[in-house]
């Protein structure tokens, strides 16, 4: 049996477990469960990272040790993947024993082979993404962490390095020569070009700043890099450097490592140079998926934006929530998730499309032939062909989409056969074949036909929906193991006629479009307000005022003559650089561009937009307005955003293509 490894990131455990990480883990899960369905002997293991100075702080703000606070969130990581129907074998945690002494073994490995060496650390630290930045990596960005935007800290220590340098232009070759290796392609173009070509600096790997990690076995002053003690979870897992290490033997090279785009840095440059300095074999894939924004915009708990899973799977249900995250986002892709699609998706997709499909079957075959499946004997072949030929031969599309780690186009192949059957009903019209004893023949061949594609189709969603599959089955009365299995969608016309379907409850039953948008609408602007609020009260000032109901807006203003128009000077502006004012806590320092000109504008958006988000950007700015001193630096101009009621949402306004800083706004 062929063995397939495959990994999600250890999520780090500082909040709960929101709608982002459900979706890495449930596509991870999707490609475990296709590939154990289809003869593979998985290991699939997901898990949490729990040392470093982030955790030490959360656990810090609320009062408890760092091991209290990474247990309960981890239970909590823990609770979701067994809501979710997640079929992971294994759980790591960074904090287990086995995975501590396996950190300290590889990372004495490597100083006595002269691949970790003792130096000295003088950089900029991003603690919320526990990474040293370089002096260019941090200009390039603006002067802020290049993957979250946040300020970095000087920070300045004696530390041990491992030698990247020595093995980059080993991995370049790697990466060139294995054009599969980091996937989507574009992303190994940009670790190519961004990070490995103009050359690697070795990587600091401890810390002596803080306690809360693994020490480095023979100089306990300092703690081993989080990402280095992170990644090792892919082979402590599976026992590497273990007694019993016969899951290690088995398994690695991991056949793909699942990680968020973010981190793909870390996986196709650190994890490769360690394990190339350790004489192990490279996982065969990395994989860097996309992420889901809320309404455009980054999750993020102080936004109040983030989705939570729990709730969704108490109203919807496991299958619809993971049908919707595995169906509506292109994998590699950033993806927008909208309650109002959600809702749409369940309706049409599954209550509609699928859910219907099944009852009216089942329901005709039990109008028309007492319940037990028809024989197929008077096939029209140009009618029945479409759904024949496309049921036998989805399997290899979906082989090829799973293959390709596009979970997305494989539910797709799934839901173009539905689509096929639902469009064969209207064609042959069984209710009007039923009118006439003459063509009961052919009634049963399309019943025939449709409960073999149902079959088919309950073996393909069962990776993807694995409460689904069992539900169908009982429907069409699909007992046999054999007819359930992998093998058995490749052939078409295996059910038996005489089958006895069972009609029962809607797979999905559809939901109330109207009440649920409510519903999820005001969950997420109760969020929005208690974020703010809590925002509000660490920082001592005034909570934002309630949200005045639409009708209630007062924003209508007196009407003004071209002329009153034409007296505002509006500019577009490049932002270059973003910096937050040290006296304020709303308030950023912005570089603009405009042409030739350089201008320092202040706008208090803090708290809605990041610094990242806005350098490289244009925006609006409003270019004769009188210059004003705000925490003693003069603003001058005024950036425009749009806002909704009570400032919940305020987003910089932008111009719809490139057109060169400088340019008027008419
Ligand atoms: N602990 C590191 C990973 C170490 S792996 C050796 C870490 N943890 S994390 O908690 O920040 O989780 C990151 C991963 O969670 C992302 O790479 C991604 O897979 C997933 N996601 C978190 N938020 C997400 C979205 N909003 N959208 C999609 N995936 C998201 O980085």
């Amino acid at each position: 049996m062929e063995k397939y490894y495959i990994t999600t990131p250890i999520y780090y455990p500082s909040a709960n477990p929101h709608i982002g990480h459900t979706y890495c883990t449930v596509n991870t899960d999707a490609l475990a469960r296709y590939k154990r369905m289809t003869g593979h002997e998985v290991f699939f293991l997901t898990g949490t990272d729990e040392h470093g100075q982030k955790i030490e702080r959360y656990a810090e703000k609320a009062g408890c040790a760092p091991q209290e606070y990474a247990d309960r969130i981890t239970d909590g990581f823990k609770k979701l993947w067994e809501l979710m129907d997640v079929s992971n074998d294994g759980f790591i945690r960074t904090t287990d024993k086995h995975h501590m002494e396996c950190v300290q073994k590889v990372f004495k490995k490597l100083y006595e082979q002269g691949d970790i060496y003792k130096s000295e650390y003088e950089g900029h630290y991003c603690t919320q993404c526990e990474a040293f930045w370089t002096e260019t990596q941090l200009k390039e960005a603006g002067g802020v962490c290049p993957d979250c935007g946040r300020k970095t800290e000087l920070a300045k220590e004696e530390a041990y390095f491992l030698r990247v340098s020595k093995y980059a232009p080993r991995l370049i070759e790697y990466i060139r020569e294995n054009p599969d290796f980091i996937q989507p392609v574009s992303r190994a173009n940009e670790m190519l070009n961004n990070f490995l070509l103009p050359g690697c600096e070795d990587l600091c790997v401890t810390r002596s700043t803080f306690k809360w990690g693994v020490p480095v076995p023979f100089d306990e002053r300092h703690v081993i890099y989080v990402w280095v003690d992170a990644l090792v979870n892919y082979l402590s897992a599976i026992g590497y450097l273990t007694d019993d290490d016969s899951l290690y033997r088995k398994f690695w090279p991991a056949d793909v490592h699942i990680v968020g785009k973010e981190i793909i840095r870390f996986h196709t440059i650190i994890w490769p140079i360690m394990l190339m300095a350790l004489g192990l074999p490279l996982p065969k894939k990395i994989y860097g998926h996309g992420w889901l924004l809320f309404d455009g915009d980054k999750m993020s708990k102080s936004k109040g934006n983030v989705v939570d899973p729990f709730v969704l799977v108490e109203r919807y249900g496991v299958d619809a929530v993971r049908y919707f995250l595995l169906s509506e986002f292109p994998f590699g892709n950033d993806g927008n998730f909208d309650n109002a699609t959600l809702i749409t998706r369940i309706n049409s997709d599954l209550a509609n499309d699928l859910g219907n499909l099944l009852s009216r079957t089942v329901a005709m075959i039990g109008k028309y032939f007492e319940g037990k499946v028809p024989e197929n004997t008077a096939p029209v072949p140009e009618e029945d062909e479409p759904v024949v030929s496309n049921a036998k031969t989805l399997f290899t599309r979906m082989d090829k989409a799973m293959d390709e780690i596009h979970p997305h186009i494989a539910l797709s192949e799934i839901w173009k056969l539905i689509a096929i059957c639902n469009k064969y009903i209207d064609v042959t019209a069984p209710w009007v074949l039923a009118k006439d004893e003459a063509k009961k023949a052919r009634l049963g061949t399309v019943l025939y036909n449709l409960a073999e594609a149902l079959r088919i189709i309950a073996i393909a969603v069962q990776p993807f929906m694995p409460n689904t599959s069992p539900k169908m089955f009982a429907q069409l009365g699909v007992k046999d193991e054999a007819l359930r299995t992998w093998e058995s969608v490749k052939e078409f016309g295996l059910i038996p006629a005489g089958t006895v379907v069972t009609k029962g409850e809607a797979i999905f039953p559809r939901i109330d479009a109207k009440a649920e948008m409510e519903f999820l609408d005001n969950m997420i602007a109760e969020q929005r307000k208690k974020a703010a609020a809590m925002k509000a009260a660490e920082e001592g000032t005034p909570a934002p005022a309630e949200h005045a109901p639409a009708e209630e807006k007062k924003d209508d203003k007196p009407l003004i003559t071209y002329d009153d128009f034409a007296k505002l000077d509006l500019r577009v502006a490049k932002v270059i650089d973003c910096t937050e004012v040290k006296k304020s806590n709303h308030l950023y320092n912005l570089t603009v561009e405009l042409g030739n000109e350089k201008r320092t504008v202040l706008s208090g958006i803090r708290d809605w937009v990041s610094p990242s988000e806005l350098i490289g950007k244009n925006v609006v700015i409003v270019y004769n307005l009188a210059p004003r001193k705000m925490c003693g630096i003069e603003s001058q101009g005024m950036i425009l955003c749009a806002s909704t009621p009570g400032d919940a949402d305020v987003v910089p306004l932008t111009t719809m293509k490139e057109i060169g800083s400088g340019n008027l706004i008419r």
